[in-house]
């Protein structure tokens, strides 16, 4: 679904990524996990035409999308969240979710409430039905910037649901998190999020990726020191070395 082949990034002097080498597969659940600073971010940034590679290229379903626009890349069914939560503060989360399965709507704010749906059309219940599945369906009139954090996260995860991406790109969806939130987010994304959808998940929680992702591949310093079932990646010297800083456990 998503190849990345030799795939570059460069900020100054900095390499951010490092030649990187990335096979996304149809139904898979694919964690990145590394340090702080070990290019997880930026690579996602590169996926969804935030700005293009210094070298390589991208490929989604045989097109190569290798610096595309991000809403070129957007309307090929790429969605993704951002680690530092982007949501419409001032709107409610029903208009956030309508604002994001209408994409750019002309005219902007006044546009998008001018073109609010008539209650029960289609539209809005596809609205509806995604509130419901990461419910938040009982706080639909609520100002997303009156929500808690985790409430705004699951509301970003509605807004990737409404535009049904075929994948889905998530930055570190328990960020800030409590581990009891953290667990109901693991659990959001295998039983709401995951099935009948291919993912990437950012996140560095073993609590999240024990539970929810199929596969691993490892950061460090912009190069991919691993990759295979969670198991095997996290028994391997070289990540526990690189990602727990050779002293056991991670945090959870
Ligand atoms: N726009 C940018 N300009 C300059 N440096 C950047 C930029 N974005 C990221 N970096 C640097 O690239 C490295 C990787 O960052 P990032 O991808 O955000 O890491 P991660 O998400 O793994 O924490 C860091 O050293 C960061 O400071
Ligand atoms: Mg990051």
């Amino acid at each position: 679904m998503l190849a990345l082949s030799g795939v570059e990034k460069r900020f100054g002097a900095l390499a951010a990524l490092d030649g990187i080498d990335l096979a996304v597969e149809i139904g898979d659940v694919l964690g990145i996990v590394g340090p702080n600073g070990s290019g997880k971010t930026t690579l996602l940034n590169i996926v969804t035409g935030v700005y293009p590679p210094t070298a390589g290229r991208v490929a989604f379903q045989d097109t190569d999308i290798t610096g595309w626009a991000g809403h070129r890349i957007a309307r090929l069914g790429i969605a993704r969240t951002f680690q530092n939560i982007r949501l419409f503060p001032t709107m409610t989360v029903f208009d956030n979710v309508w604002a994001a399965q209408h994409g750019r709507v002309s005219g902007g704010l006044f546009g998008l409430l001018r073109s609010r749906p008539a209650a029960g059309c289609g539209d809005a219940r596809r609205v509806d039905e995604v509130l419901e599945q990461v419910g938040l369906l009982g706080d639909r009139e609520v100002l997303a910037k009156h929500l808690p954090l985790p409430a705004r996260r699951r509301l970003e995860i509605a807004r990737t649901l409404a535009v049904d991406a075929r994948l889905l790109l998530l930055d570190e969806p328990a960020g800030g998190m409590t581990p009891a939130e953290t667990a109901d987010m693991a659990r959001l994304i295998h039983e709401v999020v995951a099935p009948g959808r291919t993912c990437v998940v950012i996140e560095h929680k073993m609590a999240l990726i024990a539970g929810v992702c199929s596969r691993l591949c490892v950061l460090d310093f912009g190069r991919k020191i691993a990759e295979g079932p969670p198991d095997r990646v996290l028994a391997d010297p070289r990540v526990r070395q690189a990602y727990l800083g050779g002293e056991g456990e991670p945090d959870a």
